[in-house]
């Protein structure tokens, strides 16, 4: 449950029952009052049917994640009900279809506010059974003081679109449940919090951010075929790229996309590529290609439950070993995850600006849980961002694509570029892109293609400690783990338990220092991660003189808050 100034709402039915919509609403009506929004969730792979969840977190403090469970429960089935009811603990509050639905609850438990809501039967008397979503909204919003006008405008402009009828079934609706939750005497004191003054925020998802930050990062052309969860990164880049002058291909394939993205670089052009777990694995030898012949490209992998077709629509965080060697012959990436979505799209822009500095392939990390979280951030401002060009030739005495400099980076020549012709090749090479076999070249070439990112433990933003002193217990946790952590750590030293946290953003080119300065001040540390080998704690082990004990989970879902907690009690 949340903190006092918190309260978070959980709907749970089937898919298509429009559940989503609900979620959504509720989230955009909260934004507009002001309000800190972290929202969750979770449906099946299946378009109709099987169960679907959205959990929606508000504060008017800032929050960082989803929370432990909810305050209030929505069911608008029978199967959300047998889901969740174990959860219905003293304190909460019960809203659910009833009579009409296809259940009834058993006893209502003692200190649980139950508040029935006919929402089938209603929707089917004012004779649209599809309605059934915005009853439930309108009594949600009757009993937790979610602002009806602002309901209504998102509502209209939601249901506008699908027809004038559809809008006023819902409309209708969106009243008789109002009146329905009214009708009840308000016995609990859970409520969203008053809208405060609003301030210059935006709500948007991890894939929308992702594709903002790629547009204010002067990205160039983009081609990606579409995967779950990772497809919507696309929608955003169609919508908004071609405004800018920049060009979107839906390709035939992942290994297309990528081609097709080498191509444009090599042509001059600032370019990425947007997929999932799967795809990424066939994107990999072409991104060794990338990494040979020192072509600047993004790619984000918005990780899935995997392996193979997997839990396509679930959230797991098990990429990292594929993001950092998934490729034949010694090809290491510069790899970044986020933590939350105003990282989605600040890190954005900094994936496409190391591409471009350091002319080899960066891969920016998400996840399923924020591919579709939805999150109050400041609105960013174009003028905030700096972008990086790739070096380029001037044009002066011989051309040499592959010249060893001090930095180890080497002019490009866009093609066409008069004396610029020279031979981008996955062939071992010398500095002019002939194939040159020699020993020496090789390990020099290599040493040249992983040592030119190699400072970037020092240079990209330092890795963040959550505490000072020595510690009982250290955590390290990466992806949106981070923003579970943060809580875990506050709660802990409120309860006095000495505690830190670290949290790395760059996790390929590895900043083994930090690590280690961290690890000096903490008796134990922790690395919860939702992946079946722990990951991190495999390459903090290899890596850096630590030796982590890895707490992982793998079951679809996200931690929460209580979860670490009780872990670092156990390991305490
Ligand atoms: N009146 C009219 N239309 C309504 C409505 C109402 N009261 N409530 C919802 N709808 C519409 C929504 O607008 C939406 O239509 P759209 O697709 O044109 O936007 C549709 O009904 C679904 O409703 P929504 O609230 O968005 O979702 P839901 O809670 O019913 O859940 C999904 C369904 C979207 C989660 C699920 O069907 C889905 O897509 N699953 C994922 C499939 C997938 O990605 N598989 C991966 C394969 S690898």
């Amino acid at each position: 449950m949340s903190k006092e100034n918190d309260l978070i709402i959980r709907v749970a039915g089937e898919g298509g029952e429009g559940v989503v919509s609900t979620g959504d609403f509720i989230a955009a009506a909260c934004a507009r009052a002001g309000l800190e929004v972290y929202t969750f969730k979770t449906f099946p792979a299946e378009v109709k049917g099987g169960y679907c969840m959205y959990q929606i977190r508000v504060s008017s403090e800032r929050i960082f994640n989803q929370g432990d469970t909810f305050d209030v429960f929505c069911a608008y089935n029978g199967e959300a009900y047998e889901l969740n009811k174990h959860l219905l603990k003293p304190g909460t509050v019960f809203v659910y279809d009833y009579p009409g639905g296809d259940f009834e609850p058993e006893a209502i438990p003692e200190g649980v506010t139950a508040y029935p809501i006919p929402m089938s039967q209603a929707a089917k008397e004012l004779g649209s059974y599809r309605s059934k979503n915005m009853v439930a909204m309108g009594a949600l919003s009757a009993l937790f003081n979610i602002n009806e006008d602002t309901v209504k405008q998102v509502l209209t402009k939601k249901f506008k679109k699908k027809g004038e009828e559809i809008l006023d079934f819902n409309l209708k609706a969106f009243e008789k449940g109002k009146e329905l939750g009214l009708a009840h005497k308000k016995v609990d004191s859970r409520r969203v919090a008053d809208a405060v003054a609003s301030k210059d925020v935006i709500i948007i998802s991890g894939n929308d951010a992702i594709g903002m930050g790629a547009v204010l990062g002067g990205l160039e052309f983009f081609s990606a075929y579409p995967i779950t969860p990772a497809t919507e990164i696309a929608k955003f880049v169609a919508t908004h790229l071609p405004k800018k002058g920049g060009t979107l291909v839906q390709a035939e394939d992942e290994i297309s996309s990528i081609g097709q993205v080498l191509g444009a670089s090599y042509a001059g052009k600032k370019s990425m590529t947007a997929t999932s777990g799967p795809g990424l694995s066939l994107m990999s030898e072409l991104l060794g290609m990338a990494f040979m012949g020192e072509i600047p490209c993004m790619l984000v992998d918005v990780q899935r439950g995997g392996p193979s077709t997997g839990l396509p629509t679930k959230h797991e965080q098990s990429d990292l070993f594929l993001a950092i060697h998934g490729t034949h012959g010694d090809a290491p990436r510069i790899v970044l995850s986020v933590e939350d979505v105003k990282d989605c799209i600040d890190m954005t822009v900094d994936a496409l600006n190391m591409a471009e500095q350091f002319q080899c392939p960066v891969i920016l990390l998400s996840d399923g849980s924020l591919a579709f979280s939805t999150q109050t951030v400041p609105a960013p401002k174009p003028e905030n961002y700096t972008l990086v060009k790739r070096k380029r030739w001037d044009g002066v005495g011989k051309y040499f694509r592959y010249a060893m400099t001090d930095d180890l980076i080497s002019p490009m020549a866009d093609p066409g570029t008069p004396g610029g012709e020279h031979i981008a090749t996955g062939l071992e090479h010398g500095p002019n892109g002939a194939p040159l076999w020699a020993p020496a070249n090789h390990e020099a070439m290599q040493a040249k293609r992983t040592g030119k990112y190699a400072g970037l433990v020092n240079t990209y933003k330092p890795t963040e400690v959550d505490g000072t002193g020595e510690a009982d217990i250290g955590i390290i946790a990466w992806g949106s783990t981070i923003g579970v952590v943060r809580e875990a750590v506050a709660r802990l030293r409120e309860e006095g338990i000495k505690a830190k946290g670290f949290y790395p953003k760059l996790m390929w080119p590895m900043p083994v220092a930090q690590y280690e300065a961290f690890a000096a001040t903490c008796k134990k540390i922790l690395v919860p991660e939702v992946n079946f080998q722990g990951q991190l704690a495999h390459f903090i082990r290899a890596e850096t003189s630590i030796r982590p004990i890895s707490y992982t989970i793998c079951g679809g879902l996200p931690f929460n808050p209580s979860m670490i907690v009780n872990k670092v009690k156990e390991v305490l």
